[in-house]
């Protein structure tokens, strides 16, 4: 029987309880709402709500019961609305009348957004420990190639000389933004949501501040409307998935890029490549095109949830049991994706001779050269204009700009001396740059060793 069947005359219709059973994807919530239960028990025995007896029989059986889920000792059949149901009718099969205690001023919809958001404060933490470790990794990768010259893209043309340590940097400040993000997100939802009840709280003596402690949150929720209704958190969490996802997967299209043999940038390594049926000298860069199609998934469940909340009158309503799978596979997607992505990225190749070749045989030191007319005085929009025909007739020469001859050089400007052949090196570019954030590999290993400071003994 349900346990809520007392105003009900009729059974459910089998094809209606499976249609509402939420069981399947919520028994991954067993841990937190066992836990939950326990919080909850604990407290109501202490305001005397009920008899201490049955607060330590249930919480003896809770402890049995979680013990047994995690050694397979119970699994879960089809039978249950929900994994709340499922804890409590499974508690009152084994040591009955306690068991039926423990929903004392307690619904589920309280419960619920208890269990997910215990869930999803682990998930976070989590995900932030895999943040920190994808920057500590790139960050030492990238202190090997502080002077690994290639060259920088604009609308994927060749722009100007940057180092590969300046190009992984670039990442590293998002997955550290990307780390803050989910930092705030723990710190906004971790107030506890349990005593809200169905909606309104209940007429009993509850202690929800103790509660939150025993739990392990900031303080109880303000509202009790709010508290059964808030799914914001959740969604903020997933746009935080979804801003690292995209990061991931610019990162990946880059690597698929430079992975190509017009490129040869990077070499993928054979763990993390796969072959063609068909084929035989295939080398396909598959984990970076998985994750690159992964974060459209992810984005996917963003606009789900969105969807979902966008019109809930308050308080409860069960679309909301809509928000875990979408979560869910938010948080696996993400969590897999960054697991791959850095096992990835640390075993590829670098083809450092490649991508200096590449910087060499192009134009990337243009402005270089425009910026040495505009020290020696010539006003920058004209020194724009001389370097942009000398370009313009080096490419119907078929040559670079180093290439030119002093003489030929003087014909656009006389100020052009001997020096100018220096300021052409790629690697002068790199150099002599000052700013902070410019590719100089002092200021970029600076900046690295900032990073790893931060973040290695984490
Ligand atoms: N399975 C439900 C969910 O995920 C639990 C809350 C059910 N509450 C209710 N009043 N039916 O949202």
């Amino acid at each position: 029987m349900k346990l809520w069947a007392g105003r009900f005359e009729e059974k459910t219709d089998k094809s209606a309880d499976m249609f509402n059973s939420s069981l399947s994807f919520d028994k991954r919530l067993y841990k937190y709402d066992i836990t939950g239960s326990i919080a909850h028990v604990t407290m109501l025995a202490k305001q005397n709500i009920i008899p201490q007896a049955n607060a330590d029989e249930a919480i003896k059986g809770l402890k049995e019961l979680l013990e047994d889920i995690e050694t397979g000792k119970v699994v879960f059949t089809d039978g249950y609305e929900d994994i709340h149901m499922a804890v409590e009718e499974i508690l009152t099969g084994r040591i009955g009348d306690s068991a039926k205690k423990i929903h004392t001023s307690r619904s589920r919809n309280d419960q619920v957004a208890l269990d997910m958001k215990m869930y999803t404060r682990d998930a976070l933490i989590g995900i932030s420990a895999q943040l920190e470790n994808l920057i500590v990794s790139l960050a030492e990768m990238a202190k090997q190639h502080l002077t690994t010259i290639l060259p920088g893209y604009t609308h994927m043309q060749r722009a100007q000389p940057i180092t590969l340590a300046h190009h992984i940097s670039a990442y590293i400040e998002m997955f550290v933004r990307d780390n803050s993000r989910i930092i705030d997100c723990v710190n906004r939802m971790n107030t506890m949501p349990l005593g809200a009840g169905a909606l309104a709280c209940s007429t009993f003596n509850i202690d929800r501040d103790y509660v939150s402690e025993l739990l392990d949150f900031k303080a109880p929720t303000l509202n009790s409307l709010d508290t059964v209704s808030d799914r914001d958190y959740l969604i903020e969490a997933m746009s935080a998935f979804s801003m690292i996802m995209m990061h991931l997967s610019r990162f990946c299209e880059e690597l698929i890029i430079w992975s190509t043999e017009e490129f040869s940038f990077v070499s993928m390594s054979d763990a993390f490549s796969t072959g063609s049926s068909m084929m035989p000298q295939k080398k396909n860069p598959d984990m970076a095109e998985l994750i690159r199609g992964k974060t459209g998934r992810v984005y996917g469940s963003l606009v789900t949830l969105l969807c979902v909340m966008k019109s809930l009158p308050l308080a409860y309503n069960k679309d909301m049991q809509e928000d875990k799978e979408s979560f869910f596979d938010a948080y696996d997607t993400t969590t897999a994706c960054l697991d791959i992505f850095g096992k990835m990225v640390v075993t590829m190749k670098v083809n450092k001779e490649r991508m200096l070749e590449s910087a060499k045989n192009s134009f990337v030191n243009a402005t270089d050269m425009a910026e040495y007319l505009v020290k020696k005085d010539v006003p920058f929009r004209d020194a724009h204009f001389i370097i942009g025909a000398l370009v313009k007739d080096c490419i119907n020469e078929g040559i670079y700009l180093a290439d030119m001859p002093l003489e030929r050089l003087k014909e656009y400007s006389e100020v052009f001396e001997e020096d100018i052949y220096n300021v052409l090196d790629v690697k002068t570019s790199v150099n002599v740059k000052t700013a902070k954030g410019s590719p100089n590999p002092k200021i970029v290993e600076k900046y690295l060793n900032g990073i790893l400071n931060e973040y290695s003994e984490i």
